[in-house]
């Protein structure tokens, strides 16, 4: 991509992380249950200790760090960054709910930190990286602000194939010409999905050590319904579109889903796989 479309890509970036910032703090407590095993994985490849300073990137509604928040304790400070002053907010009341005193909350590029090198302990990035228009910058901004010796943990999501509770509903978009097929290379949700591509990137970007492990997530939905409300509430890009479909393509689009996800019925509902890609380097 040329440097003006990623310009252009970071501000729809941007635009779609503010108007999905309610929908993210309405749906938190599900997503955070869906992917409880990806943040216990990154707190636990992160071990951070108490006094430490933790820097959080492209935080969302905050969860992942305020974990790290309560371990590094009263001498210790997480600094919870998004890009999005909107998402920033929802991360400030959640940290307020949760009595944490410990929390700066900052609106921050993750490819311009504004941190002092060598300024803290630990960095997590949990589904950030691979929507940058440029994770090589942000990678190399990440490890300017790490001391030596100290870790990121960061998670993207992984092959397409491991994630039909977002590729079901993206290939029907693309096949009912609401949005055009994924162009190679570019930036989207997989594009760090290659442990190869983010292996060359952490490398790349000055981490010595890296280290890779997928990690099975599970979304559940009561029904198809329930599933296009959080859909249309949080799914990035593609909640956008569903949000500007007529009210008949959405009833359509919603039978469509209901034949596509028979295979994942259970208990009722039904419970969509997603696979995601971890990687510890320091
Ligand atoms: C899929 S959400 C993940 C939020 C949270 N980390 C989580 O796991 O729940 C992606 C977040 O990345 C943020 N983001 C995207 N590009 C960014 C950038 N260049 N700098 C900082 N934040 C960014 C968005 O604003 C959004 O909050």
């Amino acid at each position: 991509m040329a440097r003006l479309e990623l310009e252009s890509y970071r501000r729809a970036v941007h635009e779609v992380a503010q108007a999905l910032a309610p929908g993210w703090e309405r749906h938190r407590a599900r997503i955070e249950e869906a992917v409880t095993p990806v943040r216990d994985l990154m707190l636990t490849e992160l071990a951070p200790r108490p006094g430490d300073t933790v820097l959080e990137l492209a935080a969302g509604a905050g969860d992942t760090g305020f974990e790290a928040a309560a371990i590094v304790g009263e001498t210790g400070r997480l600094i919870s960054t998004d890009f999005s002053s909107a998402m920033v907010e929802v991360a400030r009341r959640r940290g307020t709910a949760l009595g944490l005193g410990n929390v700066d909350y900052r609106v921050m590029d993750a490819e311009h930190i504004e941190l002092e090198a060598d300024s803290v302990d630990g960095v997590l990035c949990r589904f950030g990286y691979m929507l940058m228009p440029d994770p090589a910058v942000a990678l190399a901004e990440t490890r300017r602000v790490l001391r030596a010796g100290r870790r990121l943990t960061l998670s993207v999501w992984g092959a397409p194939e491991g994630n039909p509770w977002v590729t079901i509903l993206a290939r029907m978009l693309v096949e009912r010409g609401h949005v055009p097929p994924p162009t190679p290379g570019d930036p989207d949700a997989f594009c760090m999905a290659s442990q190869d591509r983010t292996r060359a990137l952490l490398e790349g970007a000055g981490f010595a050590t890296v280290r890779m492990v997928e990690v099975p997530v599970r979304f559940v939905y009561r029904d198809v319904d329930d599933f296009m409300t959080v859909a249309t509430d949080t799914a990035g890009p593609l909640a956008m579109v569903i949000r500007g479909l007529s009210e008949s393509e959405r009833q359509a689009i919603t039978r469509q889903l209901g034949k596509a996800f028979a295979g994942f019925a259970a208990d009722g509902g039904y419970r969509l796989p997603g696979l995601s890609l971890n990687a510890v380097a320091s």
